[in-house]
């Protein structure tokens, strides 16, 4: 039996992607697991999400940690480890991340941002590709560095923008691909780093 790699998916809010990492998890040839879904904030949707799929949710709030983001993600961190966790996927996870979540998991944390990365990195980037009239869009997969959505990319999928998009068009036209795009690229990834 083929050991899986355990992933623990970091959320904010609704959890789309986290549930489509979970869905993929399910596949009997799937080289991954999704071991823990862990949320900044008690009100994360996709915590029930989790929970609801059998996974194990948990919240380390933001809340009593004030401004000090590093205790905060050092609170995480030791969530992640006594579980064993060997990768982290950033799944909407809306809290920009010190040195050190990302130091320490170097080259074993990786982010979906719904862009063709380079462009558009950061917020509303739908509505700045439309703005700019841009024909394409779609989403990246990459390694978190410590500049926000600069890390190395895994992989990408594009999408057309067509006459009349308006950022809810367009979102949920990307978000289909972010869900096929998460998914495999993590099974890829686990496979290329931690397969014997
Ligand atoms: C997605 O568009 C993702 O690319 C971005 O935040 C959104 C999260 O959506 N980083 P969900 O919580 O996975 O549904």
């Amino acid at each position: 039996m083929m050991s899986r790699t355990k992933v623990a998916a970091l959320i904010s809010g609704r959890g789309s992607n986290m549930e489509a990492l979970v869905r993929a998890a399910q596949a009997d040839d799937c080289p991954f697991e999704i071991a823990l879904v862990l949320a900044n904030k008690p009100d994360a949707k996709g915590l029930e999400i989790a929970a609801a799929a059998g996974v194990e949710a948990l919240c380390v709030d933001q809340k009593p940690f004030g401004k000090d983001r590093e205790a905060h993600e050092r609170a995480i961190d030791a969530a992640l480890r006594a579980r064993g966790i060997q990768v982290i996927a950033l799944a909407g996870y809306m809290r920009i991340l010190t040195p050190f979540l990302v130091e320490t998991w170097d080259g074993r944390m990786l982010n979906i941002h719904p862009s063709l990365l380079p462009a558009y990195p950061g917020l509303d980037t739908h509505n700045r590709a439309i703005a700019a009239g841009e024909a394409e869009a779609g989403c990246t997969v990459h390694l978190v560095t410590v500049g926000v959505d600069e890390g190395p990319i895994l992989g990408q999928a594009r999408v057309p923008i067509l006459a009349g998009d308006d950022e809810h068009s367009l979102s949920a036209r990307v978000l289909e691909q972010e869900h096929r795009l998460y998914a495999a690229t993590l099974a890829d990834f686990v496979e290329r780093r931690f397969s014997v």
